[in-house]
């Protein structure tokens, strides 16, 4: 492995196949033992989060179910900005274990706003699985119940996380060389 470049930046290599499937899977162990009986719904915020919720769903050997949403922000009525919808949340959460799947949670914006949202459909639990974390960036704070790898505050590259649209079907990891 070496230094890649997609459009203007180049990027090294920073967790490896190997390193992010074996934090997949301990996570997977986890997540079997504590939803047990319990049929949790999975909701992955694509783009982001495909390759994560895939290799993770896998490692899934309990009842499980999975949905896959797409998070829109456009301009409210209110001077408070950006407003964050979902697209493609059909299923009903009441009395449900949630589990969203994030890819990375970084200033925690997102998931701050649309994390009410969701608690409206009152489910049983709301539970956050997301493979990194940079805590140094974090503005809004968002705990995270299951994670994967926390972070420094750099870009990083592959693994379903694009640069400008490129870059998310590298298999492994790679962090903006400055
Ligand atoms: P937040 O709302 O600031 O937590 O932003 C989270 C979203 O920003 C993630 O779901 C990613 O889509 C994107 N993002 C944050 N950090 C990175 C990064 O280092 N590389 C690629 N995308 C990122
Ligand atoms: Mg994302």
């Amino acid at each position: 492995m070496s230094i890649i470049r997609v459009h203007d930046k180049e990027f090294g290599p920073y967790l490896g196949e190997e390193l992010i499937d074996g934090k997949i899977q301990a996570i997977a162990d986890a997540m079997n033992r504590d939803y047990a009986d319990k049929k949790p719904l999975f909701i992955a915020i694509l783009n982001g989060a495909f390759m994560f919720a895939s290799d993770l769903f896998k490692k899934i050997t309990i009842e499980a179910e999975i949905s896959f949403i797409k998070l829109a922000s456009y301009k409210g009525t209110k001077s408070s900005g950006q407003v964050i919808t979902a697209i493609g949340l059909d299923t009903d959460l009441h009395g449900r274990h949630v589990v969203i799947v994030e890819d990375i949670v970084d200033t925690g914006k997102t998931l701050s706003e649309f994390l009410p949202q969701l608690e409206h459909q009152q489910p049983a639990s709301l539970k956050i699985a997301a493979l990194l974390h940079k805590p140094e960036a974090t503005v809004y704070p968002i705990a995270v119940d299951y994670l994967g790898f926390s972070v420094p505050n750099k870009f990083l590259l592959g693994y379903g996380l694009d640069y400008d649209g490129l870059g998310r079907n590298i298999p492994s990891i790679y962090q903006l060389v400055e």
